[in-house]
């Protein structure tokens, strides 16, 4: 770290050398140099940080109305000004109502991601997952939309995003970003039409060998990581919740138990979530994404199944559920009030926001944010 400091003020000493003996006075304005003194000023600011931090946002890019991404963006890039941020993850919906329908128009793509080239944030790259919508038209489209945009990263449908951690780089943070339109279609009830229909209007046949391929992928990787003493935290990243879509709960759910993975970041239900769910838990409700109705709803904002907003965990105590499927689109209701599998802490939607995790080789904290100023819930994972 010394030797970091001491070599931005060598720079620094340079750039001033240069630009008083006029050498350079031609290409380096004043404003330049004040600009590169900015940011010397403040990546030494960030010199003691050592947590790798991102963004996650779901359910953003909604053309009918833009001023919930505005408002999700304008805290992001506020966040960003403040604390360094690595990229952002989509859980999908990225773009409604169809996803990219055509590479010959991509207005309304840019159109969303426009609001992501506020000052801070213009330079993170954004790594998405794909959301139902997304794959109501040939989502192959957000995959190419990589080539039109530097900003936008992403390699195939499903992927690996793997971080080294700032504190210990020899070790990481993995996300399996994964396709929920696929995961979604493994084995579905001969005479449940309706999941038939789903995964029709999703461009996903039933049981399909790419439906399969994306589990052998998933599994094997969870395989992997779940002996690599180097990948701390291990997390998955898609669209539908787990602990609400009956046959994520029923084929995925068994899998992140077994592997013990740490967290799942989820959308599609446009609220904010907290649950978890035990690694020797079973279903309450197999055959259905809904249990009892829990509460007469005297809050519709906000529902708390707790009296605190901070929650302490030990990795491997269980698996998290973070849902975040409110960056953009308009809002769910939470009345009634349903029961669902897993333990539900809170649900709220009150305003357009994100989620912002930061990772370290001890820790993992995971906050939710409505506005700028402090998280409204957030949980720590230690090591
Ligand atoms: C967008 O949604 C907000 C909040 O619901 C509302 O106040 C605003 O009028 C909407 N704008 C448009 C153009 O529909
Ligand atoms: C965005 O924030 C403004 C100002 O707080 C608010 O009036 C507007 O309704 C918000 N938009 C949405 C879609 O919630």
């Amino acid at each position: 770290m010394v030797i970091k400091c001491a070599s931005l003020y060598i720079i620094l000493a340079i750039i001033l050398v240069l630009v008083s003996a006029d050498v350079v006075s031609q290409t380096f304005t004043p404003e330049m140099v004040n600009l590169i003194s900015d940011q010397m000023q403040r990546s030494n600011l960030y010199a003691d940080d050592d947590f790798t931090r991102f963004f996650v946002v779901g359910d953003f890019g909604d053309l009918d109305n833009l001023s919930g991404v505005d408002n999700m963006t304008n805290i992001m890039s506020e966040l960003a000004s403040e604390k360094p941020f690595h990229f952002v993850t989509t859980v999908g919906d990225n773009f409604y109502p169809k996803g990219i329908e055509t590479m010959d128009d991509l207005q309304n793509a840019n159109k969303v991601m426009s609001y992501f080239q506020k000052p801070d944030i213009k330079d993170i790259k954004i790594y998405p997952t794909l959301g139902n919508h997304d794959c109501y038209s040939d989502y192959t489209n957000e995959v190419k939309f990589s080539e039109f945009k530097s900003q936008w990263r992403m390699e195939s449908d499903y992927y690996e995003l793997k971080e080294p951690l700032k504190d210990d780089p020899s070790k990481y943070v993995v996300i399996l970003m994964s396709n929920s339109c696929l995961l979604m279609c493994w084995s579905i009830n001969e005479a449940d039409q309706k999941a038939h229909k789903t995964c029709n209007k999703m461009n996903t046949e039933v049981g399909s060998q790419r439906v399969k391929e994306h589990y052998f992928w998933l599994e094997h990787k969870l395989q992997t990581y779940s002996t690599d003493p180097n990948a701390v935290w291990v997390g998955v990243a898609m669209h539908h919740p787990v602990l609400k879509e009956v046959p994520l709960k029923n084929d995925l759910l068994p899998l992140l138990q077994k592997y013990k993975v740490d967290f799942a970041l989820v959308g599609h239900t446009h609220i904010y979530e907290y649950s978890n769910f035990g690694y020797d838990e079973s279903l309450r409700y197999p055959n259905e994404a809904k249990g009892p109705v829990l509460d007469d709803c005297g809050a519709d904002i906000e529902i708390y199944n707790t009296a605190n907003i901070e929650h302490y965990f030990k990795k491997g105590e269980m698996f998290h559920q973070i849902l975040v499927g409110t960056s953009g689109t308009e809002l769910d209701k939470i009345c009634p009030y349903h029961d669902q599998d897993g333990e539900v802490y809170f649900q709220s939607i009150d305003g357009h926001g994100l989620v912002t995790i930061e990772a370290n080789s001890q820790d993992l904290r995971i906050s939710y944010y409505k506005d700028k100023d402090i998280p409204f819930f957030s949980i720590e994972i230690t090591v």
